[in-house]
């Protein structure tokens, strides 16, 4: 009798386990000026039965909003506080999180905080505040009970690798070894994931002779990429892959990895469309669910958040930027995906 429940407990608890890192998350960017409220935001990925999402700012409303709907969050520390955060203390950093963070949301809905997102592709300028924030950070969830619940790290582009294919050549760009050696130690000891932003939909763009669409798209007629023993049909799993790598030559083993954001526009290039987006997204979903893994670490689940709710209309760069969305403005499906 003990053993059945015993044994019940355990299936319950590792079914429940594998679950929830299996789940997708949504990001939820506000860069535009037609977009629904925070609260309708938060009611659409509920009925949609999504239950993370990526806020990239602290904004109060949004986190009041979410923290409404019970959503699991992971929210972003944003890359201008990081030099007063890096400057200041513990209590500093405590308060910090209390006026900004914990004051709109409760720290039981808190999964990470992401701690600048691309400092290192687009804001170099913070990279060396981007360590000694997550510690002052870390040291403020120690005081607070919360450093076991709530885990740190920073999204990074995927350029933070100079060399990716193929993906068992992964190696770190050496520039940035002196801020990520440090942000692995920090991870390694803390149980934190690396976090990377993927879009293959950008590979794709920037260099078609050499990437091609199916790779990119996880499209069912795409050549094998071979690595060693090792066969890949996406650029997805190659990147995730490539990360690994180039974490294990600096000597990181088990790092788990989190893509932070990945998605396929539905306008503004030719190859951007509803279609082309609900292979890619849809195949995701399709992975993340089934926890498959990558070649390199089959059955791993990789956490995934898709890139993005809505569109955004007031983006700046390429039009498809403003296209990422998955729903229209009204809550409809912009194609047909099923997203659990
Ligand atoms: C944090 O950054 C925002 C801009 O994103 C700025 O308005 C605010 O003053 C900053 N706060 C601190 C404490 O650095
Ligand atoms: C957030 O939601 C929880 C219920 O899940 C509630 O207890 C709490 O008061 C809400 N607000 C804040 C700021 O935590
Ligand atoms: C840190 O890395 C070492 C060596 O790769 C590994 O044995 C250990 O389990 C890691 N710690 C955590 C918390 O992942």
């Amino acid at each position: 009798m003990l053993n059945a429940v015993t044994l019940l407990f355990f299936s319950t608890f590792v079914f429940l386990a594998s679950a929830d890192a299996n789940q997708i998350g949504i990001c939820h960017g506000r860069v535009g000026d037609n977009l629904p409220s925070p609260h309708a935001a938060s009611l659409l990925l509920k009925s949609n039965g999504i239950s993370k999402a990526r806020l990239f700012l602290p904004d109060p409303a949004i986190l009041s909003a979410f923290n409404a709907t019970n959503t699991e969050l992971i929210i972003g520390v944003p890359n201008e506080n990081l030099t007063y955060l890096a400057s200041s203390d513990a209590n500093i950093a405590q308060n910090w999180l209390k006026s900004n963070i914990f004051s709109f949301v409760s720290p039981d809905h808190v999964r990470y905080l992401v701690v600048g997102n691309e400092v290192l592709y687009k804001d170099t300028f913070y990279s060396q505040y981007l360590v000694p924030a997550i510690n002052n950070l870390y040291n403020a969830l120690q005081i607070l009970g919360l450093d076991k619940k709530i885990k740190l790290s920073s999204a990074h582009a995927s350029s933070v690798l100079s060399s990716s294919y193929p993906p068992s050549a992964g190696a770190f760009d050496q520039q940035f070894l002196s801020v990520l050696v440090p942000m692995l130690q920090f991870l390694n000891q803390t149980g934190s994931p690396f976090m990377v932003n993927t879009y293959p939909f950008f590979s794709y763009i920037n260099d078609p002779t050499n990437v091609p669409l199916s790779y990119a798209l996880l499209g069912p007629d795409a050549v094998p990429v071979k690595d060693g023993d090792l066969v890949y049909t996406n650029l997805f799993d190659a990147t995730i892959d490539a990360i690994v790598a180039a974490m294990e030559r600096e000597g990181f083993k088990g790092i788990p990895v989190v893509v932070t954001e990945t998605g396929w526009p539905t306008a503004g290039h030719m190859v951007a469309t509803k279609e082309n987006a609900a292979i890619y997204n849809g195949k995701i979903v399709e992975r993340v669910r089934s926890g498959v893994g990558t070649p390199r670490q089959p059955g791993v689940p990789v956490e995934v958040y898709l890139f993005d709710l809505y569109d955004e209309n007031l983006k700046s760069g390429g039009e498809f930027e403003k296209h990422f969305g998955i729903f229209s403005l009204d809550g409809s499906k912009l194609y047909n995906i099923d997203l659990n």
